[in-house]
């Protein structure tokens, strides 16, 4: 597996995500006939059938196995992945001290895997797709999350508490192109 780095075994920063979409999305590829690497976070869902996974855990660790995996005809970036890192992870469990201030963490920002794929100079996937969660004028944070990043295509999905789509099995989005957009 990856080069594990020092990580507290019992305390950690993640963003919340159910890992459906994208074991769908890899699920799917593969039934479309594509021959699929997925590299997932941690989730509590089965590896879906038929295609290559590797588990990760960080970040850093999904960007190292993303680039590991190219060629590729295309990168479809599913994962919520965290903006920020603990700069300097404990191996061990962090012990709170009976009257001692709780600890103060010094986060450092993670590499953006979407922006760094749809900006390669050499093997850029000729079809990169990008995922943006929003809750409001879900339309053009797409179109800036495109411009910004680089990528082909963004898949904008409406996550807003009314939408319920959150660990949910149904979600309606409006696919961002340069040439327009379609809702699904
Ligand atoms: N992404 C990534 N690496 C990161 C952060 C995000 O590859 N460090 C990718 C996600 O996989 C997704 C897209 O970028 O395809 C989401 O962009 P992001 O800017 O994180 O969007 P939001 O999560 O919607 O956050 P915000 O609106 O705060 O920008």
């Amino acid at each position: 597996g990856p080069t594990r780095e020092p990580i507290d075994p019992v305390r950690y920063l993640s963003n919340h995500s159910s890992g459906k979409q994208g074991h769908a999305i890899a699920a799917a590829a593969r039934s479309a006939g594509a021959d699929v690497t997925l590299v997932s976070g941690p989730v509590a869902i089965p590896d879906p059938e038929g295609v290559r996974v590797v588990h990760v855990e960080t970040a850093q660790q999904m960007l190292k196995e993303v680039q590991a995996a190219l060629p590729a005809d295309v990168f479809i970036s599913t994962a919520a992945v965290a903006d920020w890192a603990v700069a300097a992870p404990a191996s061990s469990k962090t012990k709170k001290t009976r009257g001692a201030p709780p600890p103060v963490l010094k986060l450092v920002e993670n590499p953006d895997i979407l922006a760094t794929i749809s900006k390669l100079s050499f093997n850029r996937p000729p079809l990169v797709v990008g995922f943006a969660a929003e809750t409001d004028d879900v339309i053009d944070h797409g179109r800036e999350k495109l411009a910004r990043k680089g990528c082909d295509l963004i898949v904008a999905n409406d996550v807003s508490p009314a939408a319920g789509v959150m660990g949910g099995d149904a979600n309606q989005v409006h696919i961002v192109s340069a040439d327009g957009v379609e809702s699904w």
